[in-house]
């Protein structure tokens, strides 16, 4: 196994599964030996989207032992933190363009065991994020790859360099936070990413196409295997 493939994992966004299938498809992620699920939250206002919510991850969370990441998309994180942990959920992101008391809501995250992290959209710098990484409530950074609310949509290709730019920043400092990269990734460009840097790989339309869960996960893991 080369070094990549340890520490990298692919974390399906359900965005794009099959709704009326649910079960199903999450039974093909668990059989391709997926560790991680992406779930992505969206309150139609923060985005011009509203996905699934606390009933659906409620259902999930009785259904699979798989990690359940929130990503969360919406213009108040916090109202949502507390009821996401009595699910059960394991990790929480929130945007930082949102966020407003963004050391707090990291520090209550993490108080409540769950891991915690910061979403970047492609038009984000990480470099403020260094008192929160010194402060070491910051376990992951989420690079947006496409703007956030929609799936299906083309990767952004200089979020490569700021993938790069940013593990770069992490090392020089010491930090020790994971970096996901969100929206895009594709076999065309899975090997890139990790390339630059990311280890949590979230991936949605290449995961779920055509419902071919297993082949479609074998063909991105191969990607990275090569490298
Ligand atoms: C977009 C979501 C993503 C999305 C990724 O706002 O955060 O998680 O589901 O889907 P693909 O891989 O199709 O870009
Ligand atoms: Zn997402």
């Amino acid at each position: 196994m080369n070094p990549f493939m340890e520490n990298v994992i692919i974390s399906p966004s359900i965005l794009a599964a099959d709704f009326l299938n649910l079960e199903r498809d999450i039974r093909k992620v668990e059989a391709a030996g997926i560790k991680e699920l992406h779930l992505d939250v969206m309150d139609g206002h923060f985005v011009n989207n509203i996905s699934i919510g606390f009933c659906t991850i409620a259902a999930l969370r009785k259904a699979t032992e798989l990690n359940l990441d929130v990503h969360l998309m919406v213009e108040d994180p916090d109202k949502f933190i507390d009821r996401l942990h009595a699910i059960g959920v394991n990790s929480i992101t929130v945007h930082v363009e949102v966020a407003k008391h963004l050391y707090k809501t990291l520090e209550h995250i993490k108080a409540l065991g769950m891991e915690s992290g910061v979403v970047l959209n492609p038009g984000s710098d990480f470099r403020n994020l260094t008192y929160l990484a010194d402060a070491k409530v910051l376990d992951r950074v989420l690079v947006m790859s496409v703007e956030p609310g929609f799936g299906g949509q083309s990767y952004i290709e200089m979020s490569t360099k700021k993938i790069a730019d940013l593990a770069a920043w992490r090392d020089v400092n010491n930090y020790e936070f994971t970096i996901q990269v969100d929206g895009g990734i594709n076999l065309d460009n899975i090997a890139t990413v990790v390339e630059a840097g990311a280890r949590n790989i979230v991936i949605g339309s290449s995961v779920f196409n055509k419902g071919l869960i297993k082949e479609n996960i074998g063909s991105l893991t191969a990607r990275i295997a090569k490298l």
